[in-house]
């Protein structure tokens, strides 16, 4: 029997569980702001753009509009509840990551730094942001990606070590370490 009156704006809980990271920003004086983000995707391979949804009144879309860059940190198992501390809502200006005991290093290209726990970053530079809904949808050119030594095998996320995060809804989360190929 089908279920016909799923909400549909509940749409996101049935896609769902998405993965999970950490953007980080910078405010105009300089001051580093950081959340976490699911509603995240890949749009472009060349060139390299991305694409995510935030809604308008996040410190991280004010940020973003201002100064144009933003880092997306790839979120472990191992920083599941940090990644949650810096969901809080802090008062503009206030760094989460200094909250959540995570640590800043510099990026490469970008001025929001990246997160030393996290396994890999994209530093992207803003394309377009676009109101969409109740959400504004940014998309970025990816100028850099890094990723930690031994995180990747065969090209590809080695999951059993990286233990990605990925998001169901509310306080549930994946954690994505199984791998299963297709025959
Ligand atoms: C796992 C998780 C995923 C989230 N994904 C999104 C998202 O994709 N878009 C969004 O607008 N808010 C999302 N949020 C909510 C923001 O992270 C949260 O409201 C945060 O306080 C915004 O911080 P900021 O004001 O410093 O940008 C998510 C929260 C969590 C815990």
């Amino acid at each position: 029997m089908i279920f016909e009156d799923f909400p549909p704006e509940n749409a996101h809980r049935i896609l769902a569980p998405r993965p999970t990271v950490i953007i980080t920003t910078v405010s105009p004086k300089g001051e580093v702001n950081a959340a976490p983000f699911s509603f995240v995707m890949p749009v472009s391979m060349e060139p390299p753009i991305l694409a995510f949804a935030s809604a308008p009144k996040h410190d991280t879309n004010l940020n973003i509009v201002e100064n144009g860059e933003f880092v997306v940190n790839l979120t472990p198992a191992s920083i599941l509840q940090k990644m949650w501390i810096t969901g809080e809502k802090l008062p503009y200006g206030e760094n989460e990551l200094e909250k959540a005991g995570l640590t800043s290093i510099p990026s490469k290209i970008v001025s929001p730094p990246r997160i030393a726990e996290s396994m890999a970053h994209l530093e992207c530079e803003v394309l377009r942001v676009n109101e969409t809904g109740d959400h504004n949808l940014i998309t970025a050119l990816v100028v850099h990606a890094s990723v930690q030594e031994n995180c990747m095998k065969d090209g590809l996320l080695d999951v059993k070590k990286v233990k990605p995060i990925l998001h169901l809804g509310g306080t549930d989360f994946v954690v994505a370490d199984r791998l299963k190929r297709v025959e």
